[in-house]
């Protein structure tokens, strides 16, 4: 299982330190949300404040576009920094050709599925990604409760993509904390988004030490 701790629950008076200790407590990858006040009711942060954390951080950055216009974007947080870049079908006329394009200027193009989007909406898009994200709250703020519901989907993706043989990751992002990652890796997820699951929690090493037993690793 990889950890990504979402920097957006973290104390922003300080992302520099929050950063190296969330790396220190075993963080696999960052992941970044992107929210542009039109796709999403909420604002957060843009390319400038992505590369100081590109600056600030060891472990690759996942960058999640919740914006309107990731085309016109995506080119600029890739410069900025981001590793993983991934967008929502419903922000591109042509996901296939947005997707196509994140990884040719070299970062890894994922593509988002939110709660209520049916798995049969990305099926066409499987050879252009290296990873799928199931959200698992809608997009929009951090700190919300798991939506259970989604589980059966994200078995769903991680048998789709076993059939085809794909080398896709399966990620999972929103309301996941130590006490139900369990359910989320036995659905198939590999990749893991924690927000206030672990900024919110007082010891981030034994926040992501506790995530890891819950799992069996
Ligand atoms: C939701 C974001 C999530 C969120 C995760 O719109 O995409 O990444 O920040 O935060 P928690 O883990 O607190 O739900
Ligand atoms: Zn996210």
């Amino acid at each position: 299982m990889k950890i990504a701790p979402s920097i957006l629950s973290a104390d922003f008076t300080c992302l520099g330190e929050e950063i190296r200790k969330v790396e220190d407590a075993g963080a696999d990858w960052l992941h970044v949300d992107i929210m542009d006040g039109h796709f999403v009711p909420n604002l957060t942060i843009g390319p400038f404040v992505v590369e100081a954390v590109r600056k600030a951080a060891r472990v690759p950055l996942d960058v999640h576009l919740m914006i309107s216009d990731p085309d016109k974007y995506a080119p600029e947080f890739i410069k900025a920094g981001a590793n993983w870049v991934s967008v929502h079908p419903d922000t591109c006329p042509d996901p296939a050709k947005t997707l196509q394009r994140i990884r040719g200027l070299g970062a890894k193009a994922s593509i988002a599925v939110n709660p209520d989007v049916p798995l049969e909406k990305v099926e066409p898009l499987l050879d252009h990604v290296d990873m799928i994200l199931m959200m698992t709250v809608f997009p929009g703020f951090a700190g919300q409760a798991f939506i259970a519901d989604v589980l059966p989907k994200i078995e769903q993706a991680r048998k789709l993509v076993a059939a085809r043989k794909l080398p896709v990751l399966i990620e999972a992002d929103g309301g996941i904390k130590a006490d139900n990652v369990d359910i989320v890796t036995k659905a198939g997820a590999e990749v893991i988004v924690s927000g206030s699951g672990i900024f919110k929690t007082p010891d981030y090493a034994v926040t992501i030490k506790k995530m890891r037993s819950a799992v069996g690793e």
